[in-house]
């Protein structure tokens, strides 16, 4: 029986993470972490697989007859910019843990804003009891921008929570129980949205998207007179001095981001002291490593089987 190609795996993710998930993984064929120090000089010529994430810059170098590269992450925009990136099937990581992560932080950030959670903090600190306004789910609409795996799955959740919602994608999506807009609906779409989620992939289309110019057109007719910015698509997307700007003159009435234009968040940005804008650390929806295993694993049987790769990236498109 022919030998299996070995898989290389250059994640940089949590290292004993990375190690815990290989063990026993790829049972077939050899594994080749080169988190691990024995492979730094390691011959990487007729492999065919590579997983990556913020790989070594000389691994497609040594690595010259790779026949897939997997994504460890969802959004493939800094592996399409990887120099030397082969002209070969790109597969990103699409799985129930990451998806389950995101429409939890999603839900999240619209309740924390719904039940004005920012303003009852700032009230303990002072140590004041005072109630505040309650309006009700069903009150809001949340305008998801990408109804991609994420953004679909994420308005399930919202919809069940009470939410009105309503969603805008490049090719309008039929989506039960939310209206949703193509490319040339975002005016409309914008109109009715009192919080805006970014669940966009970085692409020169999406590049600065979310703009003074784009918020200006949200809905000032819900329960808080101005509208509310979730994000956790890509920092690439957002203008950040544009939402200093709008929380300052009331343009926008609160934040929530998860990705920025430079991460880490600098330690000078403004944001940090902005008591309306609550911010994690790229962690909405981290790779579960093991899952991540699992799905390359499937993606490779599927392969040897002859049949088609899940999950591509249209790299014409960006994502
Ligand atoms: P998908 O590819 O499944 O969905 C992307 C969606 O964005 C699609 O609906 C697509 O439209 C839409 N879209 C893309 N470009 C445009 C455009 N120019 N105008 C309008 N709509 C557009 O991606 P996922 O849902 O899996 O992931 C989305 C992004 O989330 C990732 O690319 C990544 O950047 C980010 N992410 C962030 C994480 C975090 O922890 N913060 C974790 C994981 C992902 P169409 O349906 O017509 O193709
Ligand atoms: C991803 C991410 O793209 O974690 O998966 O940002």
């Amino acid at each position: 029986m022919p030998t299996k190609s070995p898989v290389i795996i250059d994640l940089k993710f949590d290292p004993e993470e990375v190690a815990a998930a290989l063990k026993g993984a790829f049972a077939d064929r050899e594994v080749i972490n080169l988190l691990h120090p024995a492979n730094r000089g390691r011959d990487l010529s007729g492999i065919d697989y590579a997983v990556v994430w913020k790989p070594g810059a000389d691994l497609f170098a040594r690595a010259p007859d790779l026949k897939v590269v997997f994504s460890g992450g969802a959004g493939v925009d800094h592996v399409l910019k990887l120099p030397g990136l082969p002209d070969v099937p790109l597969v990103r990581f699409v799985d129930g843990t990451l998806t389950t992560r995101m429409s939890e932080w999603v839900a999240l950030q619209c309740l924390l804003h719904l039940r004005q959670h920012r303003a009852y903090a700032a009230q303990r600190e002072k140590r004041v009891w005072r109630e505040l306004a309650q309006p009700e789910a069903k009150e809001i609409t949340v305008g998801i921008m990408g109804l991609g795996v994420l953004g679909q799955d994420a308005a399930a959740k919202l919809k069940t929570l009470g939410f009105r919602v309503v969603g805008w994608s490049r090719s309008r999506k039929e989506v039960e129980g939310v209206e949703t807009f193509d490319a040339d609906g975002l005016d409309a779409f914008l109109a009715k949205t009192d919080f805006l989620v970014g669940l966009l992939p970085l692409t020169p289309d999406t590049t600065g998207i979310y703009n003074t110019g784009l918020f200006t057109r949200l809905s000032r007719k819900g329960p808080f007179g101005a509208p509310v910015f979730i994000n956790a698509g890509r920092g690439g997307s957002q203008v950040e001095a544009d939402i200093v700007a709008s929380l300052n003159d009331g343009t926008l009435h609160a934040v929530s981001l998860d990705v920025f234009e430079q991460e880490p968040l600098p330690l000078e940005s403004p944001l940090w002291d902005m008591d309306r804008a609550f911010i994690t650390p790229h962690a909405a929806a981290a790779s579960d490593v093991k899952a991540l295993v699992r799905h390359v694993e499937r993606q490779i049987a599927r392969v040897e089987r002859g049949e088609p790769l899940e999950f591509l990236v249209d790299r014409t498109a960006g994502y």
